[in-house]
């Protein structure tokens, strides 16, 4: 584990109990997967990191030649046969607990990489089952801050209902996003998706995936959307960087469409596969 300048065993104690990070949520974070030991997409992972911890007013200890030197120096020394994923956090650092800004704090940038277990291409065949929540986060979703604490929330009620993710939807706005992954729906051959904005995190799947869709000549909707219509449509599928794209069959007690995955998603769960090599490390 990369610790503001020095590599140490994972198990090693590394973080002072005030930091920021911890006491407060004061941080930022990315996480990055490989394909065939390369990262996909690092530069808009990094992009996305510098955008987030400008958001919240931190400065990147690093450049981004640095830090991507850093990710694969961390894949190195993890150095796991199959697939990686690479967890970036920074956070304001250590110091006394206050709210508002210590006068002096160093940022904490952490950087590893750990094994990440091969998907189940029959579960993504077969997709699995969300529920419906409401989005009671804050106003600032386009940040990928550590502060997961409703997520996490959504995620649990998901998995206690059998589901593989909670789909949120925001009052006066409509479906926003997934715990974890961004939320897309199919009907008639046309892809409807939230639009990019403060109410989701504009995910790196979702925005290749778009790009894909187009080229493929898919309509696509960026678009504030209700739950009626998510309900309503042939097909509904999630993407994330662990979550590839992966369709929900099910939401609460009802089927979608047909109940089995669509054509849709199923061509552009292939579409992405196909096409993950021109997104590889900078891409
Ligand atoms: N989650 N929306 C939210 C709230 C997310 O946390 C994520 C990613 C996404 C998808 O973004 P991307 O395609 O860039 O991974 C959307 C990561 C994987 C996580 O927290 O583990």
């Amino acid at each position: 584990v990369y610790v503001n300048g020095e590599w140490i065993d994972a198990g090693q104690p590394a973080v002072r109990v005030e930091d920021r990070g911890f006491q407060l949520g004061d941080g930022v974070y990315e996480v990055i997967r490989t394909y065939r030991g390369r990262p996909f997409a690092l530069d808009r992972h990094l992009a996305r990191l510098r955008r987030s911890a400008g958001a919240i007013e931190l400065d990147m200890p690093l450049g981004e030649a640095d830090l991507r030197d850093l990710v694969y120096e961390a894949m190195a020394r993890c150095g796991a046969p199959g697939e990686m994923q690479v967890y970036i956090q920074l956070t304001r650092g250590p110091a006394p607990r206050t709210h508002a800004f210590p006068a002096a704090s160093r940022p904490t940038l952490v950087v590893y990489a750990c094994p990440l277990p091969p998907a189940d291409p029959a579960q993504a065949e077969a997709g699995g089952a969300a529920i419906l929540l409401p989005d009671e986060r804050w106003l600032r979703c386009d940040i990928k801050s550590t502060c997961l604490l409703y997520n996490v929330l959504a995620k649990e009620r998901a998995h206690r209902a059998g589901a593989v993710e909670a789909i949120l939807v925001r009052e006066g706005f409509g479906v926003t996003e997934g715990a974890s992954t961004n939320v897309f729906g199919g009907r008639g051959g046309r892809v409807i998706t939230a639009p990019r904005g403060r109410y989701i995190l504009s995910g790196v799947t979702r925005d290749i995936l778009l790009e894909l869709a187009r080229e493929a000549g898919i309509p696509v909707e960026e678009r504030p959307w209700t739950a009626e219509e998510l309900l309503a449509c042939d097909e509904v599928f999630l993407t994330g960087t662990t979550t590839e794209v992966f369709p929900v069959v099910r939401i609460d007690d009802r089927p979608v469409g047909t109940g089995r995955p669509g054509p849709v998603v199923g061509r552009l769960r292939s579409l992405f596969l196909a096409n993950v090599e021109r997104y590889l490390d900078r891409g």
